[in-house]
């Protein structure tokens, strides 16, 4: 059965807990109407641990280790995330990837251990501009999808984020058809190695300069089930506008 849209703020290195706080009030009270649409903050670590939030809304965290506990200075295990409340984890972020050079294989060890916690993991995934030029998107998709997925067995807790890295933080979307193209070798990419429904089913989110201007045009894409947003994320006015957007569409289409 699909989901509800997913509407997810991911607010990288921005706002203290208290701007946090007042900014997480903020908008749960301009979106307390909202009923056919999840929506997830996902601050820094600091904040979490300051909110609390009822369905639809959610507490998202930007990254995790994989073990529990351990000698491994500046990191923050899955059980911390639980304890704070926290139900989603965003894991192979490009920034991960690209800055902080995160292997394929961590970002596998990171989604096992946020299933392990019981929490859902968001896989991001996504082709550089040099990628895309040189026609590897396909296969760079497919890479890290399979090698992030490696050894799940159930698509039950996952949520994938289609994120083009040269549209992240730059002002430029990708076009309709790049979208409905990569969710659409996405889903056929997961049928080899889980079932069709869990394939069609699993939520997939797009990210990259999501804002409230663009956001009906892109929700409205075959195959795209909601937002991993960055910039836009951080005004209550354009968050706000963006999920009210998704729920416009999704009362369309039912
Ligand atoms: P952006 O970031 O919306 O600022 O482009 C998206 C992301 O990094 O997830």
């Amino acid at each position: 059965m699909k989901t509800y849209p997913i509407v997810a703020g991911n607010w990288k290195m921005h706002k203290t807990p208290n701007e946090g706080i007042l900014f997480v009030k903020k908008t749960v009270n301009m979106l307390l109407d909202i009923q056919k649409v999840t929506i997830i903050f996902s601050p820094p670590f600091t904040t979490l641990f300051e909110l609390d939030v009822e369905a639809p809304f959610y507490l998202g965290a930007q990254n995790c280790h994989w073990e529990s506990q351990g000698a491994f200075t500046g990191e923050i295990s899955p059980e911390m995330l639980v304890d704070c409340g926290v139900e989603f984890v965003i894991v192979g972020h490009s920034e991960r990837r690209h800055v902080f050079h995160e292997s394929d294989e961590w970002i596998n060890n990171k989604v096992h251990a946020v299933l392990n916690a019981k929490m859902k993991s968001i896989l991001c995934i996504g082709e550089t501009l040099e990628d895309r030029e040189s026609n590897q998107t396909k296969s760079i998709l497919s890479s890290q999808l399979s090698k992030g997925l490696n050894g799940i067995k159930s698509l039950e807790n996952i949520v994938l984020a289609y994120e083009p890295v040269w549209a992240i933080g730059t002002g430029k979307t990708a076009s309709i058809e790049q979208i409905e193209e990569a969710h659409q070798l996405i889903r056929s990419e997961l049928q080899k190695d889980f079932s069709t429904e869990e394939s069609q089913n699993v939520s997939i989110l797009y990210g990259g300069s999501v804002k409230d201007d663009n956001a009906r045009e892109l929700i409205s894409i075959e195959g795209v089930d909601g937002f991993l947003i960055g910039g836009a994320s951080l005004k209550a006015e354009s968050f706000t506008a963006i999920a009210r957007n998704v729920e416009q569409q999704m009362k369309e289409t039912i």
